[in-house]
């Protein structure tokens, strides 16, 4: 299974804050946005990984990540010339994909909660069709939202409808088989003129081929649209990691539980961030203490 990032789009949102850096290289707490995906890749057991960002961001990230050697894991980058929709990264990916399964998160979603890494699994194992998430919200209107049958069978999916059908919305992680790029190909621009995500998992759905997992009430998905949205998911990272001890979307923690790398080089890792309490909590994971 592949992997790909979308970290691309001119965050015109949270101007002047992106103006000059690209939003998922913002911080949420203490570490840049996009290491939430990426970790969340890694978790789902994802080591090969495309990055695909603007013209002018691509090489801040691969200064951040590098080819993701340090933590045992492979990432290359794609440049996106022009923000088309979210359904161009399959179509930028093609290649990269080949003849593998896919999953495709945006840079700016964050997720966490106890049950991720079995949901992930489960999504992760379907060999054939797509799998998608619904996630309750109080106001749907804004995302894509997948309406279910009582047997959680996807009826219908629409992107930011006005009279939303369910409160679930669609999360920006989506598992694929190989047709996607082909089926994203045939994607017609929507109304807002982008290539919407929305309608590859339309074309899945046609073809009873789309798959839903309900993220529940133990989970957060957290909004990075809005200052206040980027302040709040700070304070929840923040407040999760005081009080346990445990750090949210560690990438190199997670590349250590998950046997892509050693214990010395989590300590090698941690000793050259050692002015810092990221570095300092990786050197006590590496000690065991
Ligand atoms: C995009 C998708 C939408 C999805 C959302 C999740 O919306 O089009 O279906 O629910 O991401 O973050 P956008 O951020 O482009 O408005």
């Amino acid at each position: 299974m592949k992997g790909i990032i979308l970290a691309g789009g001119k965050g015109t949102r949270l101007y002047p804050m992106t103006k000059a850096v690209s939003k998922q290289l913002l911080p949420i707490y203490d570490k840049p946005l996009v290491y939430y995906p990426l970790s969340v890749l890694m978790l789902a057991g994802i080591r090969d990984i495309l990055l695909i960002s603007t013209p002018s961001d691509t090489p801040s990230y691969e200064r951040l990540l590098g080819n993701g050697e340090e933590i045992g894991i492979s990432i290359s980058y794609k440049v996106q010339e022009t923000p088309k929709g979210l359904a161009d990264a399959l179509i930028l990916g093609e290649e990269f994909i080949g003849k593998d399964n896919v999953c495709l998160i945006l840079g700016d979603n964050v997720f966490y909660g106890q049950n991720l890494t079995a949901v992930l699994n489960r999504a992760a194992e379907r060999k054939k069709g797509a799998t998608v998430f619904g996630y309750p919200v109080k106001d749907a209107r804004v995302f894509g939202v997948i309406e279910v049958s009582k047997d959680l069978k996807a009826v219908s999916i629409e992107e930011k409808p006005r009279n939303p059908k369910s409160n679930l919305a669609v999360p920006g992680l989506y598992f694929y088989d190989s047709r996607a790029p082909e089926i994203a190909k045939s994607v017609r621009p929507s109304e807002r003129g982008e290539l919407e995500i929305t309608s590859v998992n339309k074309t899945y759905l046609e073809m009873g081929e789309l798959y839903v997992e309900l993220l529940g009430r133990g989970m957060a998905w957290l909004d990075t649209g809005t200052p206040e949205g980027m302040l709040k998911a700070a304070e929840y990272v923040e407040a999760v990691q005081s009080r346990q001890g445990f750090y949210i979307s560690c990438i190199e923690e997670i590349a250590w539980r998950r046997g892509f790398i050693s214990t010395e080089r989590l300590a090698e890792i941690g000793e050259r961030l050692k002015m810092t309490d990221y570095g300092r909590y990786l050197l006590t994971l590496a000690r065991g203490d």
